[in-house]
Order: C-alpha cells, then structure tokens, then sequence
C-alpha cells in the first residue's frame, strides 16, 4: 500500500527507494513489481522503484463498459460485451478476464423504459402475507362453496408456478449490463412466490387436500415455456395472460365468499398490474425498434392457439367453481346470476387484452382476432 501510494505521488522519470528489515525483502519486492511491470533497481544495497508506466501496463487493455457515469441514460450500451462479464456497469474491466456467455446482451431484446420506476415501486409496494393477511378471521362456508375455492386456489397456484419458472430462465440468460431489467424481473419473481405461498395457504386453510390439475391448464402453461424469445414470452405471459389475470383476481376479490379470499387477491392483483405496466413497457420498446416483431408475435398467438386447440381450455371444475363463488349459493337464480357474471369476465377479459394489443399498434380487427385466439385457460 506504502509502495503503490509513493508511485502515484511521483512524475514520470522519478524513483522511490524502497527499504525495509524484513531479510526477504528483495526477493519479494522484484517478484511484486514484476508482476506490475515495474522495473527495481538495486544500487549499493538500496532498491530503487521506478514510475515507468505505473499502473499503464496492467490497464493499458482495460475498457470501461458503458459509462462512467453509469446514472446517465446513454450509459446503457446496445450491445454488452461478453468480455463486460458481470462487471458493475461503468467499470473499468481489466484485459484478460473469463468472457461470460449471457445470450441475451442486445438492448433492443431485454429494454423497458419504465423498468427503473416499476421496480422502485414494486420495492415500496412489497407486502409480508403474514401481517398483511388477517388469516384468523373468522367465516364459515357451505362445503360446496369452500370446495369451489380450493379448486379455484389450486388452479391459481399452477398458473402462479409457470409465472415464476418463465421469467426466472430469462433472468439467467440476461446481461447484467442491463440491471433495471433484471431487478424488476427478480422482483418479479418474488412476487409470484409470494402469491404461490398465499394461495397455498388459503387451500389449506380449512385442511382441504388440493383440488385437481387438468392436461389442458398444463398444456397452455407448458406453452408459455416453449416460447424461446424473450419479447414473445413477455407478451403471451405478461401482456396477454397476466392481464387477463388481472382481471380474474379483481373478479375473485370483488365476488369472494369469504375475507381472506377477498384480500389475497386484492393484494396479488396489484401486483399483476405492474407485471402487465412492465410487460408492455418493453413489447412497446422492443416494437418500435424492430417492426418484424409483430409478425412473431401474431404467429405466438395463432401458434399457440392451434397447439391448444384439441385441449379443452379452462377446465369445467374451474368454470364451475368461479360460477358458484359468483352465485354464493345453490339456486336457480343465484346459479344463473352466477353464471351470468363468468360470462362479463370473460367478456372484460377479452375486450382488456383487445385494448392493450391495439396500445401496442395492432389495428383494431387484428387486435380483436388476436385478444380471442388468447388461451381459453386465460395464463
Ligand atoms: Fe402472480
Ligand atoms: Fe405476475
């Protein structure tokens, strides 16, 4: 430390003499400074340190990645070099080092303008299921009805699985050059475990075993996985189907038979929102700079559709379930009212989806075929 602070003081042509006690001294010193490409010379028993290119040799390679006001918005490259590694954005990043394979180091692929603000906000808007959640409330249901919840919870917690597992294989795959992005997608994911735990909690609330799991919910999640493109990913999940969700969750809150269902998916729809807000912020990005997109997009959609064509969609268990959560009994009336209100989701689902598209600059028929060939299990 002694040494390296003597050397920064000096101007070029000057030398430092080194001494010390230690009988290893000159061994030791030579090897350090031969490591610096510092040249020692030894004159009647003194060592001599010279500035030679102090600190030029190691860093004469060196390369800053972005900026070094790293806060400034140009800082942010379009293409981050493997050879960046996972340097802080604005390093300088010696010559030499391990190149780290991210397959995902194109601005143009991974950007959102609102990313840095989604994440701040989903960091203020974190909530702890054990203190937000009055899980001891009391309440009673008929069986039926409770039964209707716990499939519907089920069914929750599946297509809560898939949100976490698909954002999660980008997050690896992504530069961390681009930090905002990858933050709001960590922050992301801990939002669906925590909405995977308040579902599971609810299921079990009045020790029911878990209800069932259809081919057709896992064939329409398992879809969203065979979607390699980070932008397609994003917008069948986030765009399309978190959205939809949106609307679910705001259906369960406003039609729940009992407080804590009310209140867990009150809670887990505002966070689907900033899913949805982040979702479109970067299709929007990614669209406006590479208009072939759209197509890929159009062809998910269709893709997907066709693919899910021989399966039956939501599952009747389910359907049934969010009509008698609707009813709130078993009559005639209450059932048809019941199903009735299934119906205006569904409704609200697609003309939703039909507006984001058309915010996204699909024209209107087109975002209206697409808003319908959406996936009949809604995620
Ligand atoms: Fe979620
Ligand atoms: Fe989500």
């Amino acid at each position: 430390m002694l040494i390296l602070h003597a050397l920064r003081e000096l101007t070029k042509g000057d030398a430092i003499a080194v001494r010390g006690t230690h009988p290893n001294l000159a061994i030791d010193l030579t090897g350090w400074c031969r490591r610096r490409g510092l040249p020692v010379i030894e004159k009647q028993g003194e060592h001599y340190v010279s500035w030679r290119g102090f600190e030029r040799q190691r860093w004469v390679q060196a390369h800053r990645c972005g900026l070094s006001d790293a806060r400034a918005p140009s800082a942010i490259r379009d293409h981050a070099s493997p050879a960046w590694g996972v340097a802080a954005r604005g390093a300088l990043v010696e010559a030499g080092g391990p190149a780290f394979h991210f397959p995902l180091s194109d601005k143009t692929a991974v950007w959102a303008e609102d990313a840095a603000r989604l994440y701040a906000q989903a960091l203020a808007n974190q909530w702890d299921p054990n203190t937000a959640i009055d899980w001891e409330q009391p309440f009673t249901l008929p069986d039926e009805v409770e039964d209707a919840v716990v499939q519907v919870m089920t069914y929750l917690v599946e297509n809560e699985n898939a949100a976490l597992s698909v954002p999660a294989r980008f997050l690896s795959q992504m530069h961390p050059h681009f930090r905002e992005v990858q933050q709001m997608l960590a922050v992301t994911i801990a939002d669906e475990a925590r909405h995977v735990e308040v579902f599971t909690r609810r299921l079990g609330l009045r020790d029911r075993t878990p209800g069932l799991s259809t081919a057709g919910g896992q064939a329409s999640l398992k879809s969203l996985f065979d979607a390699d493109e980070f932008s397609v990913a994003s917008f069948l999940l986030s765009v399309l189907g978190e959205g939809t969700f949106v609307n679910l969750l705001n259906f369960l809150h406003l039609n729940a038979p009992d407080p804590v269902t009310a209140q867990i998916c009150r809670l887990a729809a505002k966070d689907e929102a900033r899913h949805v807000a982040f979702g479109m912020s970067h299709v929007e990005w990614h669209l406006r700079r590479d208009r072939d997109l759209t197509l890929r997009l159009r062809r998910a959609v269709e893709q997907r559709h066709e693919a899910l064509a021989g399966t039956e969609g939501l599952n009747e268990e389910v359907f049934d379930a969010l009509v008698l959560i609707a009813a709130g009994a078993f009559t005639v009336e209450a059932v048809e009212q019941g199903y009735r209100r299934v119906e205006q989701l569904k409704q609200e689902m697609a003309e939703g989806r039909r507006a984001r598209l058309m915010k996204l600059g699909f024209p209107p028929a087109e975002a209206t075929e697409l808003a319908a060939k959406h996936t009949r299990n809604f995620m």
